[in-house]
């Protein structure tokens, strides 16, 4: 299997960041490809196979949400920011907003500790203490 895009020596990787890798890339290829059937269909005069590469194009963009899904199934990070952006009706950075005044350790961040976003409820682990602690502590 080709180590393409790897960024370290392969022998130091584990099979868990190797597998996330493999997602990964498969989630920007079906992307890409989505893209290119888009665009080719905007500049397709044959109506016919206009509608094939929109076809086509939809199901670039099941197979992105597949590896989607497998990333939030094998992966609490990624599961954790899908759970709090992803089906959401407030402006998406007042989502980051709301997340953040609710994390464990945060000084509230201007929020009124009663609301979340939605879907958001019951998170836990999230923190952003690497950035707020700053060198104290
Ligand atoms: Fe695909």
């Amino acid at each position: 299997m080709s180590s393409e895009g790897l960024h370290a020596p392969r022998e130091r990787l584990s099979r868990e960041t190797l597998s996330l890798h493999h997602a990964i890339v498969s989630i920007m290829e079906e992307l890409e490809a989505v893209d290119w059937y888009r665009q080719r269909a905007d500049d397709c005069e044959d109506a016919a196979l206009r509608e094939i590469l929109l076809h086509n194009m939809r199901e670039e963009m099941e197979h992105a949400c597949m590896a989607l899904e497998w990333l939030r199934r094998n992966n609490p990070d990624w599961a954790e920011y899908m759970q709090t952006y992803l089906f959401t009706e407030a402006p998406i950075t007042e989502v980051e907003e709301e997340d953040m005044g609710r994390a464990p350790g945060s000084n509230g961040g201007g929020g009124d500790g009663g609301s979340a976003p939605a879907g958001g409820a019951g998170r836990g682990g999230f923190t952003i203490g690497a950035i707020s602690d700053n060198g104290e502590g």
